[in-house]
């Protein structure tokens, strides 16, 4: 058996190598073409593992993976490589229609015509999960319930909209020629190795060098915040117990405003490395909003936990506790990030 994880060296995938490597003995062959996301920092102490192995390239490469599936018989394929910044998608969103759409429409090309020459018992053992966003259903009134599997898309980014898209081709390809596939819809996700463009590394990391804390608008649009190990294991369930051609919701059911993430973090900080200068509260400033911003999402996750028994184990306290001190003791990793075309990011988006 052979896992093919594409965009491993990125934030969930990086979380999930390391969360798969002790748990099977199979092969894992790591795809990522290493963008700005991408980070070979990260995946390092998978090398020693010798049922790992990283390849450098692209999911719009066609060639190249269909080599990879021939030479190593991929069984499984877990699609994590996106483009995967909202503000980055408004500023330029080619990217996201090249890696997003195109990148998946010939992962799941290569991957059918792998399949249809398998024979009968390696095709039944064959699964291509995708995994994707709960940002493909748009925008919740307060007053609306949760998203379900079964509420209808309606993205506004480009990021959204991409991912939407490729939501579709996935679906298309286990209608149209049974390829077997699942798709997974998770909610924000935070934790360690996550790149500071996203809420809250950036709001860590603009916190320890005591610069300004951005909130977009008001700061009261919500999302539903799930730490990164806890989808790792949800992805786990679903490649190994879910349903072909369904698809599942993932969340933390730990709804927060944007401003309420943002004093957490300060206040957890406040705790762990105090300030002479007084709280970092009070570094908080509000900045222009984003076009289009959505207002709040939430997640359903239901299905999940009635036919695959998962649950979330971290509360958001003790989640963002443990993603403070992790990039408390990682400011070699953090550092190595933030100089270079980082600091060109922030210049252009601030
Ligand atoms: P990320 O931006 O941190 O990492 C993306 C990874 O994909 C990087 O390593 C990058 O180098 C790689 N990549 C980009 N283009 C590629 C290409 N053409 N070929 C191969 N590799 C390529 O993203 P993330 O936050 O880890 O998200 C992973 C997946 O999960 C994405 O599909 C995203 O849409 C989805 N998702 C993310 C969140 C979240 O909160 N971060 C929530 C739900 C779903
Ligand atoms: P982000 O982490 O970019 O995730 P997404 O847009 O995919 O939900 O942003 C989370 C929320 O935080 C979103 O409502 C936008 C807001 N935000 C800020 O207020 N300031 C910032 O500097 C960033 C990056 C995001």
């Amino acid at each position: 058996m052979t896992i093919l994880v594409t965009g491993g060296a990125g934030f969930i995938g990086c979380n999930f190598l390391h969360f798969l490597i002790d748990n099977v003995s199979d092969k894992i062959v790591n795809l990522d073409s290493l963008t700005y996301a991408g980070n070979i920092r990260s995946i390092e102490k998978l090398n020693e593992f010798e049922n790992y192995k990283f390849i450098k390239g692209s999911i719009c490469d066609k060639q190249k993976i269909t080599s990879i599936f021939r030479e190593h018989q991929i069984t499984k394929v877990i699609n994590f490589a996106a483009e995967s910044h909202v503000d980055r998608s408004i500023l330029g969103p080619e990217e996201f229609i090249n890696t997003n759409i195109n990148g998946t429409f010939n992962l799941l090309e290569v991957s059918r015509l792998y399949w249809s020459e398998l024979s009968e018992e390696n095709k039944s053992e064959f699964k291509f999960l995708h995994v994707s966003t709960d940002e493909v259903y748009g925008s919740l009134a307060l007053d609306e319930p949760p998203f379900k599997e079964t509420n209808p898309y309606q993205p506004n980014s480009p990021y959204a909209a991409s991912k939407a898209s490729s939501d579709h081709l996935v679906r298309a390809y286990y209608h149209t020629y049974n390829l077997p596939v699942i798709t997974s819809n998770c909610s924000n996700n935070y934790g360690p190795y996550q790149f500071p463009e996203k809420l809250i590394p950036l709001i860590i990391t603009n916190a320890l060098s005591q610069k300004p804390l951005p909130i977009y608008g008001d700061g009261m649009q919500i999302r539903d915040w799930l730490y990164v190990t806890d989808h790792c294991e949800a992805i786990y369930k679903i490649i190994n117990e879910g349903l072909i051609g369904e698809t599942y919701n993932i969340g933390g059911n730990n709804e927060k405003t944007n401003l309420e993430v943002v004093q957490t973090i300060c206040s957890i900080l406040d705790d762990l490395k105090k300030n002479k200068e007084g709280s970092y509260a009070r570094l908080i400033t509000y900045v222009k909003d984003r076009p289009g911003h959505d207002r709040r999402y939430a997640i359903d996750s239901e299905k999940i936990k009635k036919t695959l028994n998962w649950q979330p184990k971290e509360t958001f306290k003790t989640g963002m506790t443990k993603t403070i001190n992790w990039y408390l003791q990682n400011s070699e990793w953090l550092e190595n990030i933030t100089s270079g075309s980082y600091r060109d990011w922030i210049k252009k988006q601030y």
